[in-house]
Parts: structure tokens; C-alpha cells; sequence
């Protein structure tokens, strides 16, 4: 099924170090304009607004996940695994490489406002009539169908999709990695050669030898570090606060019928959430941004406001709530209402644990499998009854309520 290349490919890149590519289709894949609009959206959304050199793109994620999954893959094939099904590599990294294709401009933010989802989009993509279904199909008419199948966890065998959706997967590994790496947040790192190395295939699924426990305790670590110092940083949340709240207001804008000063056939299919392929690929982050931009000098004051809040960085302030007090949040409504603001639009309760990241939990996860050691005596053990550090930090949800509104709004109690 594979189709080597002449001569490998190589990327440069600050996590691996090398990308390599030994295969024409992956060439061809990241060649399409469908993977190269990867570059026009950050990996991290706005988390560049806490930490400024998070300017990374999914496309330099993607393919850190098609570089991790392509190790993972060539250990098993050295050491001669048995339990490794040896023609599901190209599939696995193809899926691996195109897993986040369909991620919008700060999807975090947009897909709650217009019902979308990436993962269904990253299909419509794959399955559509675009460049990267045509390079997936000369492998065969039904390749296409097939990543799309991992992609949605519903392929077989089952040890294929593990390899990108697990509770230890490519695609985690990689984004920790890499986040830490452009956020300068330390704590992130976690030796990635080490747990390479103590991964088998078993029985359908991936497996850690028991001596490579502590490697994944470090990885597991990592996690929990990132999970509260960058992805549930509040100033973060804060900034996908108004971008979500401008994209409500722009929507609520649209049905009611408001002419735009400034407006683009995309954005507009978008905010009547009748999007097609074609017009889904035109968003990208240089879109929006030049949107908000113009969207300053509207008619309408609570967009203008909000796009200018975002665009200067003027952030929501947030307090902490120890609990939920329905009296001081009317009160903090009252005070919004009577200097002239829609509490709707210049306030928002948050608590962390809606967001797509959790630390570890010993269960199933929806369809992500837990993490199981492979003992000597060759029993499986989900890994948090071997290690009391794990167990302490599974399925912890230390979260507290923040309340957000305007800074001046602050000053003026
Ligand atoms: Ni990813």
C-alpha cells in the first residue's frame, strides 16, 4: 500500500528535532491547501494574549502527531511485535497527520456559538471534494472512508485508533510537548524517547511494560502542570470569554437582520450556520482577526466594543467565587445594568471543567481508553492502582467559579 518516496523528507522542528517523511502520500497530503491552511490557525487558540509565544499552528502540531505516531510505529516494527498489525502504518499515519484538519479559527470559541464540530469537519474534509481526498484515494477508493473511520473511533482493529485517541496518545503527547515548548511553561515536559520506548502493542490495544511506570507518571504529571498553569489559565478564559460573546452578538446581529459595515461570504454562511466545505476552509484566523478589525468601527456598540476589547487586549477582570451566591451575582448585574451594559454580553460565570482537557481518569473516558500496565506476570493493571501519584491526581477536579466583567466596571463599585 505504501509508496516510498525517492528520497526522505525532512522538517526541522523544535520538539523532535526531524520530521521525517518516507512516503509519497504524506507528502502529497501536506501539500494540499486543505493542510496547509493549518499554518492561518494557532494551536492554542488565544492563549497568546497570557502567554505571547504561543503563536504555534496546528499545522506544526499535525505534524508532531504524524512525527510521534510514525516512532511509536517504527519501534514496534524493529522489535518485531507480534500483536502489531504491520499494514495499518500507512492508515495510522495518515490519520495521525490529518486528525485536526478540520479545526476552525479559535474552535474552542466558535464551536459552542454555531453548533460545529472539527472532528465532523475534519471527515466532511477527508470524505469531500477536496485535494486531500483526491491524494487519499490513489492509495484506493475506500482509503478515504478508512482514516475517516479512525477518526471517528469507529475503525478496526481498535489498536489503531488507540495510537491517536488515548488517555496517552500521539496527538497528547505532542500538543504537551509542544505547548510547553512555545508557552516557556517548564513544567510541561516529560521524556517522550523513554515512553516510546516502554510502549507495546497487546492484545488490540498499547500497552506500558511495567518497568516504564514511571516515565508516565512524569507524562502524567506534565499533564496536570499544563492543565492548570496553561489551558485553564484565567486570563485565557478570558479572552475566549469576549471572542465568544462577540461571536454570539454577531450572530444575534445577523438574525435579526443588521447590515453589516464589513462583511465576507464565509463569515456570513457562518453566522447563518450554513456553512459549506468550500466556505469552512476559507476561515482561518487572518479572517477573523481582519472581521474584528473592521467590525470596530460598526454602528453597533456592543460588537464595536467587544472587537475593540479584544483586538487592544482590554480583558475581562475575573474574581474568584468560593461558592455560587445569587445575590451578589444579581448585584453585579444591577451594577452592569445601570452603567449602561448588558449583563448578557459584559458578563460570564466560568468554571474550568467544561473545557476538552482532563488530567487523567482510571475509567473509560467516553471512547478513550484508560492507561494499563502490562505486568511480569502478564496481567493488566490499570495504572493508577500501581502508583499512589497518579491515584492522587485522577479525576481531581479542583476548579472554582471565576466571575468575570469589565475591568473600569471594577473601579467604579
Ligand atoms: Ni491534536
Amino acid at each position: 500500500m505504501s509508496n516510498p518516496m525517492m528520497e526522505e523528507k525532512v522538517f526541522k522542528d523544535p520538539v523532535h528535532k526531524y520530521i521525517y517523511v518516507q512516503d509519497r502520500v504524506i507528502w502529497d497530503l501536506i501539500n494540499t491547501k486543505e493542510f496547509q491552511r493549518l499554518r492561518r490557525i494557532r494551536q492554542l487558540g488565544t492563549s497568546f494574549y497570557t502567554f505571547h509565544g504561543a503563536e504555534h499552528s496546528r499545522f506544526s502540531h499535525s505534524l508532531g502527531v504524524y512525527e510521534t505516531t510514525r516512532k511509536i510505529i517504527s519501534q514496534f516494527e524493529r522489535r518485531h511485535d507480534s500483536d502489531w498489525p504491520v499494514d495499518q502504518r500507512l492508515i495510522c499515519l495518515c490519520a495521525a497527520l490529518l486528525h485536526d484538519v478540520g479545526h476552525g479559527p479559535f474552535s474552542h470559541s466558535i464551536e459552542p456559538v454555531f453548533d460545529v464540530n472539527h472532528e465532523d469537519w475534519t471527515c466532511r474534509i477527508i470524505m469531500g471534494d477536496t485535494e486531500i481526498n483526491r491524494v487519499l484515494r490513489q492509495v484506493s477508493d475506500s482509503f478515504p472512508e478508512q482514516v475517516a473511520a479512525i477518526i471517528e473511533k469507529r475503525y478496526q482493529p481498535e489498536i489503531a485508533v488507540s495510537l491517536i485517541s488515548s488517555q496517552m496518545d500521539a496527538d497528547r503527547m505532542d500538543y504537551l510537548l509542544r505547548d510547553a515548548y512555545f508557552t516557556g511553561v517548564h513544567y510541561g515536559t516529560f521524556d517522550l524517547e523513554r515512553i516510546l520506548r516502554v510502549m507495546r502493542p497487546y492484545q488490540n490495544k498499547i500497552i506500558i511494560k511495567e518497568s516504564g511506570m514511571h516515565a508516565v507518571e512524569d507524562y502524567l504529571m506534565a499533564r496536570y502542570q499544563m492543565y492548570w498553569q496553561v489551558y485553564f489559565h484565567p486570563v485565557t478564559r478570558s479572552s475566549e470569554i469576549i471572542l465568544r460573546k462577540i461571536f454570539r452578538r454577531a450572530k444575534q446581529l445577523h438574525q435579526s437582520g443588521y447590515t453589516f459595515g464589513f462583511m465576507l461570504p464565509s463569515l456570513q454562511q457562518l453566522l447563518g450556520q450554513s456553512l459549506t466545505i468550500e466556505d469552512y476552509l476559507e476561515l482561518d484566523e487572518s479572517l477573523i482577526q481582519l472581521a474584528f478589525k473592521q467590525w470596530m468601527k460598526e454602528d453597533d456598540p456592543i460588537l464595536r466594543d467587544l472587537c475593540m476589547r479584544f483586538l487592544h487586549r482590554r480583558l475581562f477582570k475575573y474574581k474568584i467565587l468560593e461558592q455560587i451566591d445569587q445575590a451578589e451575582i444579581e448585584e453585579v448585574e444591577q451594577n452592569l445594568r445601570d452603567s449602561g451594559l448588558d449583563p448578557d454580553y459584559y458578563m460570564e460565570i466560568d468554571f474550568p471543567a467544561d473545557l476538552p482537557y482532563d488530567v487523567y481518569r482510571p475509567g473509560q473516558i467516553g471512547d478513550k481508553p484508560p492507561i494499563l500496565i502490562l505486568n511480569e506476570r502478564g496481567q493488566l493493571i490499570e495504572i493508577s492502582r500501581k502508583s499512589d501519584i497518579i491515584r492522587s491526581i485522577s479525576g481531581v477536579q479542583l476548579g472554582t467559579h471565576h466571575l468575570y466583567y469589565p475591568e473600569e466596571f471594577l473601579y467604579n463599585q
